[in-house]
């Protein structure tokens, strides 16, 4: 599948955009559905005052409410970048309706967007978007150029070796992408008292469906960020491989980085692009070194219930379902309400996602 339509679809029509295109969504336990309270935890992190704003450039890629959030605490200007056409279109017309001048709107693929300005923007704010670009790197080269020296820029990104990435990942051996409709269908049917544009809907397609979701180890990130001449002021440290067993929701810190660097850069993107690692992300299934058995013993169970469905044994239906039982046990929509959930913390997380994937292969397809 072409990576730049599917990515524009999935996130134009099927999850974030539809929700946020009209703004924040009321606080939600154990979401981010108002980018609010993020925002303003990391410009705590960066040290900046409201009185700040008003001498501020700002630099977002997003489906628009975190720029329209900025604009609205009165920054100087805000560029906003998607990659997504009726997401930008949404924000150009929020600001004729207003009469908005300091918004400046481009709808490009940031991996390959030549024209931001260098060294300019005071503030960068990347929340969920590092890990959907197909190439990462030659993306970081860009803003980090845009970078004003003592400028500060935040970074999520996907962190390998963490639970919930793992089940994702065990969820994509599973998934052909024929079964998109049933998965939006039948998990809004179960989740969300069938409301397809809703928070959980947005969460399954996005985690089920994008074409990329690269996982990083923060070294390899960090290691980017030296080589194009910046810094991180801010990150918390966790540099473990993994942690499955961990009963909190991000089982695994390490996943939001904060950079500043001090000189101007003068860099050739495409020359330094070539030097950077974070190319693609760590392979969740192939590329850890587990030490636990019963971890390799679910990938194989994983692997045999994939081959079991293309030899006919298994209905699509009942990989979707099986696929959609999985989820829960790292993010149903309301975690503390799922059995499923509930069941990882009192007995383990692999123990229960062993039970559900052998249950499954002994009672749900016919015995061999
Ligand atoms: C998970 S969503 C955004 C979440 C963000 N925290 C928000 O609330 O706006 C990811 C966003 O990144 C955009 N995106 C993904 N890949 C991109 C790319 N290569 N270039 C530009 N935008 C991209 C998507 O279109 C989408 O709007």
């Amino acid at each position: 599948m072409d990576y730049q339509r599917f990515t524009q679809y999935i996130y134009g029509r099927h999850a974030w955009g539809p929700l946020f295109r009209q703004g924040d969504l009321p606080p939600l336990e154990f979401t981010d559905s108002d980018s609010s309270i993020y925002i303003e935890e990391s410009l705590e992190v960066m040290g900046v005052g409201d009185d700040d704003m008003k001498n501020l450039d700002i630099f977002n890629i997003g489906v628009g409410r975190e720029s329209i959030y900025f604009q609205k605490k009165g920054a100087k200007s805000v560029t906003y970048l998607d990659i997504c056409p009726e997401n930008t279109k949404n924000v150009i017309k929020y600001c004729e309706n207003k009469s908005i001048k300091n918004i400046n709107v481009i709808n490009a693929n940031i991996q390959e967007y030549n024209h931001l300005p260098s060294n300019k923007f005071d503030i960068i704010f990347l929340c969920g978007i590092y890990q959907h670009i197909k190439n990462p790197s030659d993306a970081l080269a860009r803003i980090v150029k845009s970078l004003k020296p003592k400028g500060k820029m935040y970074m999520g990104f996907y962190r390998s070796g963490e639970w919930k990435y793992f089940v994702i990942a065990i969820i994509r051996i599973l998934l052909e992408e024929n079964m998109f409709s049933k998965v939006k269908k039948y998990g809004a049917i179960l989740e969300s008292f069938g409301e397809l544009n809703h928070y959980q809907t947005s969460r399954l397609m996005d985690d089920f469906f994008i074409p990329c979701m690269h996982k990083f180890h923060p070294n390899d990130i960090i290691s980017d960020i030296k080589k194009l001449g910046a810094s991180v002021f801010y990150f918390d440290n966790d540099f473990r491989e993994y942690n499955h067993e961990s009963n909190e929701y991000f089982s695994i810190g390490g996943d939001r980085i904060y950079i500043s660097k001090e000189k101007e850069s003068n860099y050739e993107i495409e020359e330094i692009s070539k030097n950077l690692i974070t190319k693609t992300g760590i392979d969740q299934i192939t590329e850890v070194n587990y030490k636990e058995s019963i971890i390799s013993e679910n990938i194989d169970l994983a692997k045999e219930i994939r081959m079991r469905y293309e030899l006919g044994e298994v209905s699509s239906d009942e990989i979707v379902l099986l696929t959609l039982s999985l989820y829960n046990l790292t993010r149903p929509y309301k975690p503390s309400e799922c059995e499923y959930y509930m069941e990882t913390k009192r007995i383990g997380r692999h123990k229960v996602m062993n039970k559900i994937l052998s249950n499954f292969t002994k009672q749900i397809i016919a015995p061999i």
